[in-house]
């Protein structure tokens, strides 16, 4: 059972480091989210603080870096390079689901890196709903928060990819009330996160109704599972399964907004940010970090410095949108016009969110 989870996970890496398994046709409906160009920005660019706090802790930038591995050796020098960045630069970190190391306690050391190389970073535990469905509880909770001395933990929602896999769980029944359970428990932040097929405004209400303390929306248009499980497919059907339903999901525009008009509790943004722009959008929509994953991994392997590099020109990007907006703090930016358009725009009007009322902000 360890084996397979670990050589499972080792198949995921491998699979987005050489292939190409992001979405298709599938967008993040950023494209259709525009801020306002203000000529006049009257903002000292030098002078812009990008830092936030949230969940009781400071961020020097509002980002994390999501959410990807553990359990190998490899995964553990990706962790090790992610964990130095995360410190260095004042961003959150998540680990990988934690499974494999709560079935086989040697490879705890692969997760435990995280904590050793980022002693200040705010650390995310991470375990799967479903496996809450199938025995784990507090006790394995605990013992994942405890492995890598956490700050929150993060319970992944992932039913696209389990329908995928063909030893996928597939029985979610009573996931609520197990995640119920364990955040009433847990002394630290609960945040559920989808992986890469968002989440709806009303499946949100019963998250915070349930005691869940921070929202991933996890949106369709980056990173996905289905096309993940495209090519660890062995048969012709379960490659027709993944083809089918590669680009499934709510964007991650249109998700945020949804969850962020729903809901009190912090949002995080991720699925497919790839720029500071991206960023900027999410934030300007109320997210309250954005958390990057795909991007990360291709730097990490490369290193430390290639890290680095690859994080600060996104911060750098965000850092500028900000200036063009005449931003000064981060939370300047959800007091900014935002035009939303196209299909993001029909979507949510659909669902019943009113997109005005982002245009006329700062109307003054
Ligand atoms: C290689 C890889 C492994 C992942 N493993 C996990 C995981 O174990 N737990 C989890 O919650 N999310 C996992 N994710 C999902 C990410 O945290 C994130 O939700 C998703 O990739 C969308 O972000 P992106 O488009 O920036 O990649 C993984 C993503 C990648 C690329």
């Amino acid at each position: 059972m360890a084996e397979e989870t670990r050589d499972r996970k080792a198949d995921h890496l491998r699979i987005c480091l050489e292939k190409n398994a992001q979405a298709r046709k599938a967008t993040t409906g950023f494209e259709d989210v525009n801020l306002i160009h203000k000529a006049l920005p009257e903002v000292d660019r030098a002078k812009i603080d990008l830092s936030t706090s949230v969940f009781g802790h400071k961020f020097a930038v509002p980002l994390i870096i999501g959410a990807m591995t553990g359990g190998t050796e490899e995964a553990t020098k990706i962790n090790s390079t992610i964990a130095e960045t995360a410190e260095k630069l004042g961003l959150g970190m998540g680990v990988g689901s934690q499974r494999a190391a709560i079935e086989d306690k040697r490879l705890k050391k692969t997760f435990a890196i995280a904590r050793k190389k980022a002693p200040n970073a705010f650390l995310i535990a991470n375990l799967g709903g479903v496996q809450l469905v199938h025995g784990y509880g507090v006790k394995e909770v605990k013992k994942a928060m405890e492995m890598i001395d956490a700050d929150a933990l993060a319970i992944h929602l992932n039913a696209l990819q389990e329908a995928m896999q063909p030893e996928g769980q597939t029985n979610f029944e009573g996931v609520l009330a197990k995640i119920s359970e364990v955040a009433r428990v847990l002394d630290k932040p609960v945040i559920v996160k989808e992986t890469g097929a968002g989440i709806a405004g009303e499946e949100a209400r019963r998250l915070e109704k349930a005691g869940v303390e921070g929202i991933d929306v996890g949106g369709c248009g980056g990173t996905s599972f289905a096309g993940v499980e495209y090519y660890r497919a062995s048969l012709e059907e379960e490659r027709f399964q993944a083809n089918a339903f590669w680009d499934w999901g709510i964007s991650t525009a249109v998700s945020l907004v949804e969850v962020t008009e729903t809901v009190q509790i912090p949002v995080i943004a991720s699925g497919g940010l790839r720029t500071g722009k991206d960023v900027a959008k999410a934030l300007a929509l109320n997210a309250r970090l954005a958390s990057i994953s795909q991007p990360v991994l291709e730097a990490a392997v490369k290193g430390a410095k290639e890290t680095e590099k690859r994080i600060s020109c996104l911060i750098e990007e965000l850092r500028n949108v900000m200036f063009l907006v005449g931003a000064t703090k981060v939370d300047d930016l959800t007091k900014r016009p935002i035009v939303v358009t196209g299909k993001t725009s029909k979507w949510l009007k659909t669902r019943g969110f009113q997109v005005e009322g982002f245009a006329e902000r700062g109307a003054s």
